[in-house]
């Protein structure tokens, strides 16, 4: 089972919006999320527990009084435990039963009794959704830092359109994941991760080198990110001029070939390796000697290819899971996935690069593709983009690991 990823205790509670949860635990599950799942009596009279048991790959937890279950975690334990508690559906009952600071069941107390945040993801009849009550109720509970996704608009299971349906699932596990820093407490805890970043130089001779814009911020910044989520980071990086993140490992190379030999002499100790480096992919055939001189009309310089450190990687047999960048100035998703593909790698991240975007700006976007899925990352600061970027690693990391170990032990 996965036992790494960030703990999110899903509450349903009794509306008819209580199936659409089940797809809402297996995509929090595939971004990596362990999901308790704790239902009140009046969701249990539209799904059954067995069936969330199923999808969560957990026992749900329905019963404040449930001896058993008490003795294995008890609901203060179970508290504690929780990165975040998100109640969809949420009922009028429910949020009323928070307002009023009633704890009346399993899951109101455990929204009473954790320190994570609380999201509260109502679904309703659009009349109810409008009751000046559950207005008041709405936003004291805001006032109190509990957070609302939705309802949003549309057809209602009593007929009626308007404002009260449950926000799509895909929708709620974006909104969640857009909190990265609550939610990736140490989700990489006891990895380790080899980032490479900035530019390489590759000389031509004693003073002259090939290079790109790339300044290192994002690499930077990644590394910055996945050491405050609990990874030992190595950070490869060419020259750049950046802080370098405390606690992070740093070591300085010039040219790709250092990069590839640098990273080659560790990678047997990395889980993820994320190449962030922006490699130049040809240098001179020869570095000259002495100070190359002006003399004809046009000069001629024979380039070969450079390594490929995250092909290589890659290839590895029980190798690390690689992640790559594909800076494009054109067909920036189609090429992503191509590069995906070819180079076999467990994840990329694109952004389209120019004079005025990706390369040496303070901002990014990203679009990160994997096997089959896509999620796109809204432009911020590279520390933000870097943070949501690892938050979506760890998950896929401990997916993937927990699918591996699964089908090892079935
Ligand atoms: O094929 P392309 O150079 O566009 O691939 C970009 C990705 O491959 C980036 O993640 C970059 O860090 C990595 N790369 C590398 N070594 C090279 C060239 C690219 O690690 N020689």
């Amino acid at each position: 089972m996965n036992d790494s990823g960030p703990r999110i205790i899903l509450g349903v509670t009794g509306g008819i919006a209580a199936y659409k949860s089940l797809e809402l635990v297996r995509r929090l599950r595939e971004r990596g999320a362990q999901v308790q799942v704790v239902m009140t009596r009046g969701a249990r009279t539209f799904v059954s527990p067995v069936t969330f048991q199923a999808v969560s790959a957990r026992r749900v937890r329905d019963d404040l009084w449930d001896e058993a279950a008490e003795a294995a975690m008890g609901h203060i334990e179970l508290a504690r435990w929780a990165d975040l508690v998100l109640v969809a559906p949420a009922t009028a009952h429910c949020v009323g039963s928070l307002a009023a600071g009633l704890a009346g069941d399993l899951l109101t107390t455990l929204c009473m009794a954790t320190e994570a945040p609380v999201i509260l993801v109502p679904a309703m009849n659009r009349v109810m959704w409008a009751n000046p009550a559950l207005q008041e109720n709405r936003a004291l509970l805001e006032e109190r830092g509990i957070r609302f996704l939705g309802p949003v608009e549309g057809d209602q299971a009593c007929g009626e359109e308007g404002v009260g349906r449950m926000m799509e699932s895909i929708d709620i596990v974006n909104a969640v994941f857009e909190e990265p820093v609550r939610l990736a407490s140490q989700s990489l805890k006891g990895l380790t991760a080899i980032i490479t970043a900035g530019p390489t130089r590759e000389p031509i001779d004693p003073v002259r080198y090939i290079t790109n814009r790339s300044s290192g911020k994002m690499g930077f910044a990644l590394a910055a990110a996945a050491q405050a989520a609990g990874a030992k980071v190595v950070l490869v990086s060419g020259p750049v001029s950046v802080a370098t993140p405390p606690g992070v490992e740093r070591i300085d190379v010039e040219t790709a070939e250092e990069m590839y030999a640098s990273v080659h002499e560790r990678v047997e100790d990395a889980d993820l390796f994320i190449a962030c480096a922006a490699v130049s992919d040809y240098r001179p055939e020869s570095e000259a000697s002495e100070k190359l001189k002006r003399t004809g009309a046009t000069l001629n310089l024979e380039l070969i290819r450079s390594p490929d450190t995250l092909a290589s990687v890659a290839k590895l047999q029980d190798g690390p899971f690689t992640v790559g960048f594909a800076a494009e100035t054109q067909n920036v998703a189609e090429n992503a996935r191509k590069k995906l593909v070819r180079k076999g790698l467990d994840m990329i991240a694109a952004n389209k690069v120019g004079r005025d975007c990706g390369f040496d700006q303070e901002t990014n976007s990203l679009m990160v593709f994997w096997g089959d899925g896509d999620v796109e990352l809204e432009q911020a600061s590279k520390s933000v983009v870097a943070e949501r970027l690892i938050q979506l690693i760890a998950g896929r990391y401990h997916a993937v690991n927990s699918e591996q170990h699964s089908t090892q032990v079935g």
